[in-house]
């Protein structure tokens, strides 16, 4: 089906999501939300799929939610709406998603790239939680993630000041994993996102599935879960493949069994 608001396609085994409302620097409308949801389910339920990458354009990856769509709303609209509450669909995707990160990633955008398991940012990347300033305040989970990845201190300034910060300041606090040069950024998010897709898909979900469990639970509680999913993988024909491979010197063939 034809996107309105984004470019989906595949590269080999990658699934590839381009915001694409260039005019509106990329402010996530409704129609987007409901759509980056569909396309990554499709990408879920596409089995030559095995890791998605969900970019922008160079100037904004996504100024935020669009304000203009917001601007008259009350809360009843949004309570029924469940304004916010679209978001589930991005997370529900179990296949790993790697934000490339350019120039403007704000409120809703910054909160999209949180939602992502790896963000790579350019040099021109700034991230930040405007919402403050139009008298709200995130609404997509930021104050959540973006604590969770950056600590209480870093969030709580970005927060309640709704100053941006940089790629470097942005790696240095532990949300951005790479900071690329803007014009290798797709290219090595593609790079990244079709390694992962080589790996067994049963390994990279379990992988992906435990550091996430590491955000919910206690340390005592996730090494539980860790081993039984480690443990669990024993039962696939890859981790046979996988090992068999090293010992014989050759590349593994993973076959998703
Ligand atoms: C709607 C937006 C927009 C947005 C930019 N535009 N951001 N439209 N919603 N979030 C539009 C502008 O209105 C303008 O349209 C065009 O994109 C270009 O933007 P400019 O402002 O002219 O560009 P520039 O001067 O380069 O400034 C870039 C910017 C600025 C610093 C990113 O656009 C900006 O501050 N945008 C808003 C950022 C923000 O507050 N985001 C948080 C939203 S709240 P025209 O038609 O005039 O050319 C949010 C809440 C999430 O995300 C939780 C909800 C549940």
């Amino acid at each position: 089906a034809p996107f309105e608001t984004l470019i989906v396609e595949t590269r080999g085994g990658v699934g590839l999501i381009t915001l694409n409302r260039p005019k509106a620097l990329n402010a996530l409308n409704a129609t987007m939300i409901r759509e980056l949801g569909e396309a990554l389910a499709a990408f879920e339920a596409n089995e030559a799929v095995g890791a998605v990458v969900i970019t922008g354009s160079d100037k904004a990856f996504a100024a935020g939610a669009d304000i203009r769509e917001m601007a008259d709303k009350s809360f009843s609209d949004v309570y029924l709406a469940d304004l916010g509450g679209g978001w589930r669909r991005v997370v529900e995707c179990r296949k790993p998603r790697i934000a490339a990160v350019s120039g403007y990633a704000l409120g809703g955008g910054a909160e999209l790239a949180q939602m992502c398991d790896i963000v790579f940012a350019s040099e021109t990347a700034k991230f930040g939680q405007p919402e403050i300033t139009l008298g709200i305040i995130p609404g997509f989970g930021g104050t959540q993630r973006l604590t969770r990845a950056v600590g209480k201190a870093k969030a709580m300034d970005l927060v309640l000041t709704g100053r941006m910060m940089d790629a470097q300041e942005a790696e240095k606090s532990g949300l951005v994993s790479r900071i690329v040069p803007a014009e290798k950024l797709l290219d090595e998010a593609l790079e990244a996102a079709a390694k992962i897709a080589s790996f067994s898909r049963a390994a990279v979900l379990a992988a992906k599935e435990a550091v996430d469990v590491a955000a919910e639970v206690g340390l005592s509680e996730g090494a539980r879960f860790e081993r039984r999913a480690f443990q669990a993988l024993f039962a696939t024909e890859d981790q046979t493949e996988g090992m068999a491979a090293f010992v014989e010197k050759r590349k593994p063939e993973f076959r998703n069994r």
